[in-house]
């Protein structure tokens, strides 16, 4: 740990964002919508990161492969580490290399990637010639469409021949959102980044998608950094879990420790509103009151005014994450209540 609390990042990790600092630069000002993020996703490691819209998910996911509009996104500090190369430093160039064939993307709106004027297999053969490219290898065009149908039938698409001639208006959103997922992993990436891939979905279909990608977890031994604002949908695909408030890391832990043992009324509050199986008459209670202003964010703990055990001090001190297991960190003045 440094003094701050953090985690060294170890050295197995294959990506490690370390105290990682964002800025919008917007007409009212300067919004602080990251603030010293650290985490590190080993190899074959699942992690999940929740927290409720607005609290920089996506923001931090584009960081990553520097998808972030440049005109207006700062990084105003820390690194992002692949497999040790620094990829804030790195050229356009050699992230778009990273991109597809080492870290795989998918996003919630399949429709927003996918141009109606194209077929959903002409996604998939633009992904298999940038792999070979970047792999230093060509392939025959009959060869690189049986790839891409075996592939549709092994993510359980029936009839994948149609699906290949298909033209994204054609599919259900279940079907894209499987193209894309198709199209992000056929280059066989270390690290799928997962940003809300079900969110537009029905829950059976949500089922079936996260199913999808667990198989894919285990036959491939891929990395997964899955986001979510659905606690629900975390749980049952990571082994780790990272809760995010307003631009911070407020917990991270195993998920034996954040769900058994959560010390962050923020994740306290998580998890009392996602519904239990059984217990439907339950009332979910919610977390009153909104995010806070990241143009002008609070001096102290971000979570302050929303939280019931917060004082003076948590007022005008932001806390650092603390060790308080093995494997769980969490930034709260107030965590021996936890053990009450
Ligand atoms: N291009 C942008 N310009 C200005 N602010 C932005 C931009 N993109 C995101 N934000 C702000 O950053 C914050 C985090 O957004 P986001 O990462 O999309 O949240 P999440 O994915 O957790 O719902 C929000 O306050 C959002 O308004
Ligand atoms: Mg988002």
């Amino acid at each position: 740990m440094t003094a701050s609390g953090h985690i060294e990042p170890s050295s197995k990790s294959l990506l490690s964002i370390d105290r990682l600092s964002v800025n919008f630069h917007t007409f009212e000002g300067k919004v602080s919508v990251l603030d010293e993020i650290s985490l590190a996703i080993a190899s074959g490691e699942s992690v999940g990161i929740v927290g409720e819209t607005g609290c920089g998910k996506s923001v931090l996911a584009k960081s990553v492969l520097g998808l972030l509009p440049s005109r207006t996104a700062r990084y105003a500090g820390g690194g992002i580490l692949w497999k040790g190369e620094n990829l804030l430093r790195a050229p356009q160039r050699r992230l778009r290399r990273i991109r597809g064939a080492e870290i795989g993307m998918v996003f919630q709106d399949p429709m927003t990637f996918l141009d109606p004027l194209y077929t959903a297999g002409s996604y998939l053969l633009e992904a298999i010639v940038h792999r070979d490219e970047v792999n230093g290898r060509t392939s025959a065009s009959h060869d690189r469409r049986g790839e891409a149908i075996a592939l549709l039938g092994r993510l359980g698409l029936a009839d994948p021949e149609r699906i290949f001639d298909s033209y994204p208006g054609q599919l259900s959103g279940g079907m894209r959102q499987r193209i894309l997922i198709a199209a992000a992993i056929v280059g066989r990436p270390r690290l799928l980044i997962a940003d809300e891939p079900t969110t537009a979905l029905d829950v059976t279909v949500q089922a079936q998608i996260l199913h999808m990608i667990s198989d894919l977890l285990t036959g491939d031994e891929m990395s997964l950094m899955l986001i979510s604002h659905d606690l629900g949908v975390i749980a049952s695909m990571c082994q780790r879990i990272v809760v995010m408030y307003a631009g911070t890391i407020v917990e991270s832990g195993s998920k034996a420790a954040v769900l058994a043992n959560p010390v962050h009324p923020y994740t306290r509050g998580l998890i009392n509103a996602v519904p239990r199986l059984g217990y439907p008459q339950r009332t979910i209670k919610g977390i009153p009151g909104q995010i806070p202003n990241l143009l002008k964010p609070p001096q102290g703990c971000r979570f302050a005014a929303r939280c019931a055990l917060a004082d003076s001090r948590c007022r005008t001190e932001a806390p650092t994450l603390e060790r308080r297991g093995v494997s769980h960190e969490v930034a709260c003045f107030h965590a021996e209540h936890a053990d009450a």
